[in-house]
Order: C-alpha cells, then structure tokens, then sequence
C-alpha cells in the first residue's frame, strides 16, 4: 500500500473524496492529513475518518525553507511514499517540490494553462469565458505548471458568480482527483477529461 499525505487548509473537502475512496483494491491508505491552518475545517474531519493529522503552521517558522524542512520532517516521519495537495495554499519551492518529483499530485480550479494562481473562477468570468473546470497535475517546481493529467469541464452561464461556479464545480473536483490518483498509482498516465458542460 502506497502511504499517502493529503495536505490541505481548509475545508478538506477534497482530501475527504480522496481518503473515502483509497479501500479495497485501492493501491493507495491516507497515512497522513497535513495542514497549515491549525484551524482548518478538514482535521475534524480526518479525525473522524481516523486518519493521523498533523499541523505545521507557516507562520511558526521565519522563512519557507524552515516551513517546508518541517512540512518534510512530518512526511518522514509517517514514512510517507505519495503527496496529495488538496486545497493547500502554501506556494513550495522547488527544494520541496523536486523531493517529490513524480510522487505529487495538486488539484486547481481552472482548466489549466488558464488562471494559474488565486480567484480562478472570477477570472474565468471576467474574460467572458463560456466555459471552466478544475485541473490535477503532476507537481513540478512551476506553480500549476506541471503536466495536466485530467480535467472536469462545467459551462460558464450568463448568470453565474464566482461563487455558483465554485459550487458547481467542486462536485466534479470529487470525482476527477480520485480518478486520476487511482491511474497514476496504476501507472497510467493517460488523460481523464470529464466533461460536464450543458
Ligand atoms: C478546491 O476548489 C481546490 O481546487 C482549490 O481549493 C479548493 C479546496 O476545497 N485549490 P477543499 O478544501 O478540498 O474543500
């Protein structure tokens, strides 16, 4: 069984669609749930999942290299093999990342090249796109750069916010990042597209 970390700050919303699904003849076990908000809604929720939590708040340590030896020192320490990043809004430096090479996953709400970094769905909105999604990619040193491995697709309709697309595409974010964990871990890296459009 691959140990695998799910490193979140917030909700966890993802990091719980991921955790339900690595049973069975899943290659993978949610060894670790990771934050950097003590407070982050999805440690409760990995608690009541019974999967080990831990916190290394990024406010604790003067600078990302003493953030990200400590976000490693945990890692090793749970003999972690395998990273999701789940909604974790931390930028990693490529010391960190390149640890990780090909053992690293991140979820992104953009049908990416589009909308790297933050408020991806007001983005997509005001570039009068008629379309959106959410992206899983390897994770390189390049932030939301690395190679797409799948895609959700959703429209964009005339009537939505930041907020109706956000709502809308989370459900889908559900099933697209399980998805491609469970293909990877199998050694494919075939693209998944799930196309949700109207
Ligand atoms: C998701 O939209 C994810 O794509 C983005 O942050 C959100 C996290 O939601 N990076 P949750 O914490 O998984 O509920």
């Amino acid at each position: 069984m691959t140990r695998t970390a799910l490193l979140i700050s917030g909700g966890g919303s993802n990091m719980v669609a991921l955790a339900r699904d690595m049973t069975g003849d899943h290659p993978a076990r949610p060894a670790l749930v990771l934050s950097n908000v003590p407070q982050a809604g999805g440690l409760l929720k990995a608690s009541a999942l019974r999967i080990p939590t831990a916190v290394v708040d990024h406010r604790d340590y003067a600078d990302r290299a003493g953030f990200e030896a400590a976000l490693q020192a945990e890692l090793e320490a749970a003999r972690i093999e395998f990273v999701c990043l789940a909604g974790f809004m931390r930028i990693l430096t490529p010391a960190f990342t390149d640890q990780w090479r090909g053992r690293m996953l991140n979820i992104h709400p953009s049908l990416l090249p589009k909308y790297k970094g933050l408020h991806t769905h007001a983005r997509a909105i005001e570039a009068g796109d008629t379309e959106h999604g959410a992206s899983v990619h390897a994770v390189t040193s390049e932030l939301d750069g690395g190679p797409v491995l799948g895609q959700a697709r959703i429209t964009i309709r005339p009537d939505d916010t930041p907020q109706t697309l956000a709502a809308r595409l989370l459900p889908l974010e559900h099933r697209l990042y399980p998805a491609v964990l469970r293909q990877i871990l199998a050694g494919d890296g075939t693209r998944i597209e799930i196309d949700a459009r109207d």
